[in-house]
This record gives C-alpha cells, sequence and structure tokens, in this order.
C-alpha cells in the first residue's frame, strides 16, 4: 500500500497517529537543519517536517519540485497553524521517505498564479492540469456530469450510445470526415450531433434518451466554441414544448442546486424570439440587467407585432436617423456624467470593426433636469426630451443612440449594453438567471446560397398554424434584397433556445414525424427528390413505420460549465481542448500521416 491517508485529509483528531503518504513536491523549505515539504495530491496539501537526523540522506537524495516521494511519519499539531488550508493544524513529523520517481524542474510554476503562458501551458497540458484552478474545474464537470445523470436516471431517462462515423450531410457547420480503408474513396462523417440517431430511437420505442456525448463541428472557433464539444443531448416521445420545458428546467435547476448549492425557485422566464431581438437586439439576451433596447423607428418587417416604438427622429434634417433603416437607444444608468472624452472613446468603440457602426449619437440627462446631445443642432429640447422620456431616462442618464441597417445596428446596440453592462458591474459572475427564448423563425435566408436555411435544423417542426404557409407557398425568392417580404420570413418554429446569463446552453425543437411534412421541408430548404432521398432517405423511411411525436434538446455541456465555474472559455473545462487553431499543441495535432497510410486508403495529396 502506497498510502495510509491522502494528503487533504489529516486534522488535529489524528494527532499522534502514525500515517504513509504519497505526492507530488510542491514547495522544499530549509530552515537551518529543518526541511520542510509541502505535499501536494488530488486532495491537498499536507506540511511535512524534515529534521536533522534525516539530513544526511536529503542530502543524498535531494527532493525537488514535483518529485514524486514517499514519507512515513507521524502527525503531530503544528505550532503555527495555517487556516487556509484544511491540513493547517497538523503536520508530518517525517521518519523515512522514499524517491517513486524525480522530475524535470516544470517548464511553469505548478501554482494559482503561474508564470507560465498559454500556449506552454497547453503544450504541458497534464502539469497544467495539477494546477488547483484546473482540477476545481474538472471537478466542477464531474459533478455537473454526476448531477445530469442522476437526474435524467431518476426520470427514466435511457443513455444509449450512438455511432461516431457516420454519412456527412453537412447544415449549419462543416462535417470532420473520416476515409474508409475497406470502402476506397468513400467517407464517414463524424457527428455534429445525434440528432438523426435520437429520433430514430424515438421511433424504436425507447421514448426517454439521453447521452452526454462529443458532437464534432469545423467551424471558427471562439471563446465559447470548440471543434470536439460535448452535449447532454436528449429526446422525449408523447411530449408538446411545454412538456419539455418543464422537464429540462427542472434539469438544469437540479445541477443549479448539486453543484453550486443554488435553490433555483423562480420560473424560468420565457422570451419570444421576436421580443428578444426587439427588446435586446439579441436572441440571447443577458437578463440580469435592464438597460433594454428603446426603438426609435417604425420597425422593420422581420417584427410583426411591436408598436412600442417612437418615431421622434425622422425629417430633423439628421441624415444619419433620417436615411437609417433602424435607431435604437440605450440608457445608461448614472452615465451622464461622462466627459468627452470618455464619449469619444465609446465611439470608437461601436467604430471598431467588430462592432461596425460608422459613429454614435449621445444625449446627456443632466442631474438637474437639463438635457445635452451631441445632435443638439438638429434636435429642440422638447424633442430630446420626449426621446429621453421614451428611453425611460432619468436625471443622471447617458442615452447612446445607434442608427443604420437593421440587423448590423440592432447587433451592434446589444453588444454595446453589454460592454456597458460589464463597466457598470451588472453582470454579475456569481448571479445565475435563466431565461427560455421561443418561436424562432423557421427558416434564415442565405445569400451566399440564395436560398432558405433551417435555422435550428431541418427536422424541426413549425408551428401548426404556419404549416399551410410552408406547404402552400414556392420558396424560390424573385428578389433576395426582398426576402423578409416572402410568406417563408414569417413562418415560426415548435423550437425553444436555453439561455443563461447570456449565453446559448441549449437548444432544441419539436420534430416533424411525419414523411409527408418532412419531405416539404427538404423541398423548401431547396433538396431534390434524390437529394434528399441519398442524405435522409434512412429518416423517412422510418416514419412510415409509426414514428411517435417528439421533440428534444441538447445542452451544451462544456459551457454550461464554464459558466457555473464563472468563466466563459470553455478551454478551461476540457481536460485536453484544442487551441484557437484547432490544433492539440500537446499531440501536436492534426499533423500528416506517412504514404503507406494514405496509400491504403486511396488517398493522393493535391
Ligand atoms: P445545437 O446546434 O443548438 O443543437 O447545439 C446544442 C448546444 O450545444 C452547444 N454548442 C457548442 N458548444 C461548444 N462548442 C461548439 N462548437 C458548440 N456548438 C454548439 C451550445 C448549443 O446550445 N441536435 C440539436 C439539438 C436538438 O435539436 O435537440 C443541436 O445540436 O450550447
Amino acid at each position: 500500500m502506497y498510502r495510509k491517508h491522502t494528503c487533504g485529509e489529516l486534522r488535529i483528531a489524528h494527532a499522534g497517529q502514525d500515517t504513509t503518504l504519497a505526492g507530488w513536491v510542491q514547495t522544499v523549505r530549509k530552515f537551518g537543519a529543518i526541511t520542510f515539504v509541502d505535499l501536494r495530491d488530488r486532495y491537498g496539501i499536507t506540511q511535512l517536517v524534515f529534521a536533522e537526523s534525516l539530513s544526511a540522506e536529503l542530502d543524498e537524495q535531494p527532493l525537488g519540485r514535483e518529485f514524486v516521494i514517499q514519507v512515513t511519519g507521524t502527525v503531530v499539531e503544528r505550532s503555527n497553524r495555517n487556516p487556509n488550508i484544511h491540513t493547517g493544524d497538523i503536520e508530518i513529523s517525517v521518519k523515512g521517505f522514499r524517491i517513486l520517481n524525480r522530475s524535470s524542474v516544470p517548464p511553469f510554476t505548478i501554482q494559482d498564479d503561474t508564470d507560465g503562458g498559454d500556449d506552454l501551458r497547453m503544450r504541458y497540458r497534464y502539469l497544467d492540469l495539477r494546477r488547483n484552478i484546473l482540477k476545481r474545474n474538472i471537478e466542477l464537470r464531474y459533478s455537473v456530469n454526476r448531477s445530469a445523470r442522476n437526474y435524467l436516471h431518476e426520470h427514466h431517462f435511457m443513455d444509449i450510445e450512438t455511432p461516431f462515423l457516420i454519412k456527412s450531410t453537412p447544415e449549419g457547420a462543416r462535417d470532420f470526415v473520416v476515409p474508409s480503408r475497406m470502402n476506397a474513396g468513400q467517407f464517414y462523417a463524424l457527428p455534429q450531433s445525434p440528432q438523426t440517431f435520437k429520433q430514430l430511437l424515438m421511433v424504436s420505442g425507447y421514448d426517454r434518451y439521453y447521452q452526454i456525448v462529443k458532437c464534432f463541428r469545423d467551424e471558427d472557433l471562439r471563446a465559447d466554441r470548440q471543434p470536439e464539444f460535448t452535449q447532454i443531448d436528449c429526446e422525449m416521445s408523447f411530449v408538446e414544448q411545454e412538456d419539455i420545458l418543464n422537464m429540462f428546467e427542472g434539469l438544469v435547476k437540479r445541477i443549479f442546486l448539486d453543484v453550486k448549492g443554488i435553490d433555483y425557485t423562480d420560473a424560468v422566464q420565457r422570451m419570444s424570439w421576436e421580443d428578444a431581438m426587439w427588446h435586446y437586439g439579441n436572441d440571447k439576451p443577458d437578463i440580469r440587467f435592464d438597460m433594454m433596447l428603446c426603438n426609435l423607428k417604425k420597425p422593420d418587417s422581420v417584427f410583426t407585432d411591436k408598436k412600442d416604438y417612437i418615431d421622434l427622429i425622422d425629417g430633423a434634417g439628421f441624415n444619419v436617423f433620417d436615411n437609417a433603416e433602424t435607431v435604437v437607444a440605450i440608457s445608461v444608468p448614472g452615465a451622464a456624467e461622462y466627459t468627452r472624452k470618455q464619449t469619444d472613446e465609446l465611439t470608437d468603440w461601436v467604430k471598431r470593426p467588430q462592432i461596425g457602426m460608422q459613429g454614435m449619437v449621445w444625449i446627456k440627462c443632466n442631474a438637474d433636469g437639463s438635457i445635452k446631445s451631441s445632435v443638439d443642432k438638429f434636435y429642440s429640447e422638447e424633442k430630446l426630451k420626449a426621446i429621453a422620456k421614451a428611453c425611460r431616462s432619468n436625471p443622471g442618464d447617458l442615452i447612446l443612440v445607434l442608427a443604420g441597417a437593421e440587423e448590423r445596428t440592432r447587433k451592434a446596440a446589444s453588444e454595446l449594453r453589454l460592454e456597458m453592462g460589464e463597466r457598470l458591474g451588472m453582470r454579475k459572475r456569481d448571479e445565475f438567471k435563466l431565461l427560455w427564448v421561443l418561436d424562432f423563425p423557421l427558416f434564415e435566408y442565405s445569400d451566399g446560397d440564395n436560398r432558405w436555411v433551417a435555422r435550428h435544423h431541418p427536422f424541426t417542426s413549425p408551428k401548426p398554424d404556419h404549416i399551410s404557409v410552408m406547404i402552400n407557398n414556392d420558396p424560390s425568392i424573385a428578389d433576395p434584397a426582398q426576402y423578409l417580404a416572402h410568406p417563408y420570413a414569417q413562418i415560426k418554429a415548435n423550437a425553444y433556445d436555453m439561455v443563461l446569463n447570456g449565453n446559448e446552453i441549449g437548444g432544441g425543437s419539436i420534430r416533424i414525424f411525419q414523411r409527408d411534412l418532412q419531405e416539404k421541408m427538404f423541398a423548401a430548404l431547396g433538396m431534390s427528390e434524390e437529394e434528399s432521398l441519398h442524405k435522409f432517405g434512412f429518416l423517412l423511411g422510418a416514419f412510415e413505420y409509426g414514428a411517435p411525436p417528439h421533440g428534444g434538446v441538447a445542452f451544451g455541456f462544456d459551457r454550461l460549465c464554464a459558466i457555473l465555474g464563472g468563466s466563459e472559455s470553455i478551454r478551461d473545462f476540457i481536460a485536453f481542448p484544442k487551441n484557437n487553431s484547432g490544433r492539440d499543441v500537446m499531440l501536436d495535432a492534426p499533423a500528416s500521416i506517412d504514404d503507406k497510410q494514405l496509400d491504403e486508403l486511396s488517398i493522393r495529396l493535391k
């Protein structure tokens, strides 16, 4: 037996007992003839004291950082206790020790505030994972995993594995493909999600399925995206949207409770996609704070029922507003005292290419009730006050106004809102606000392909009263600039996203389960009959043999963990992640393969 206790286990109640510990040398400190060593393992740190009698042995076999050692000794009370660690009341008076393995000097310090840069730590990920901060993240990930499994098991969900080597049917992201040796010239694809398999399992009668499963997508990476990531993937039969929403907000609430001790008793807020876009400029709004958009122009045709706009800005001779498709404002509480330099800095901020605005107008609602703006020339004080009223501004607020093309302006206003929320400390890391966004458009128009694409995926059903719009209208678009006027732009889907603190943590839909409707859907997406049979014949076939009504959802497991852990970067919550160029710098993958392998696969490189 290598050890009797772990390095996080011993307390004052153990004083007087003999023990054996094993672990890694964190630090070695010499005080005269006495040597102190901090011994570390997964569970914590224990202080070891090597008395003078062991100094000859220590000289012979000196200990270094990250050496793996075994010590035997007696637990004794410490004279100067360390309240910062669980074992801080005791230390081990060492009787004997053994070096189990030596370590080279690590390329960076294995400490909370390490001196290692990102790249170096990724290259030596196995050392980085020894650090507390990553260890806590990996532990959190495991507790989310366990909590989800417990909840789903208690609700009769079955974990059923689905294949990784499947057929390429890119839609949304690009597929990763795998050449087949036994079928020369042919390729498997890695699944972007188990979507069609979980639907087939419903047809097979396994009415509650789940899987914590790897998904693969060849897309541009960001802090919250990895080429291989994990989903908590679920599907249920004989359900309506309401059943799904209830079941899965239950899942997330259970995870909050088990992992963070948060009893989230509030009902999860719900918002239509239109409301989200109208009030926040974003389909995943952060509702931890208000600062909602104020619409200063008549809505575009995407918004069918939006009446809460004011139209005070047209015709004042200010071309930027007069000619803009959309004019939106946010009222930033308490920021009227911003200096010229600060408003200029904000204007530069919205002009950055990532935000893409030409400029920004500000209106200061001074504390004394007066009003001042960067467009005083065009708007009377009375008009500015009317705008401030429409923006529900209070004295002391700073109104920021953006104008331009609909999509870009709304998106920029959303980014500005988030930025101001961040600057004003309104996006608290320890506050969690869940939101369901509902009633997404079924289709999105793809400029590049001049056709409709499925906003969620092609298996998502239209709202029942919108089915006839889909069936009775030709999908073709004569004038791409006018796509919003096409009836398809108004069709809403039985789809929902779960949003946590402004992040999309999950999404799903009620599915199409009749062959004829699914065929119509493929046709609406511009697929010929032949193509839809080639790609999805198996699913169309299955729908002929008694497919039950069904629906489901998938949560981004890495994202959920990162947010619960107070970070936006999912990399810190994945044991072996890829970097931003999709590389594993530890393995140095992807890498070329040798000619023999290529030959076996019947592949010649360009
Ligand atoms: P969707 O594509 O919305 O739905 O994915 C579900 C959730 O997975 C997370 N996610 C990602 N996380 C990390 N890296 C990525 N590259 C990445 N892409 C997505 C997000 C997202 O909300 N089959 C459907 C689900 C369904 O309809 O049931 C699907 O995959 O948090």
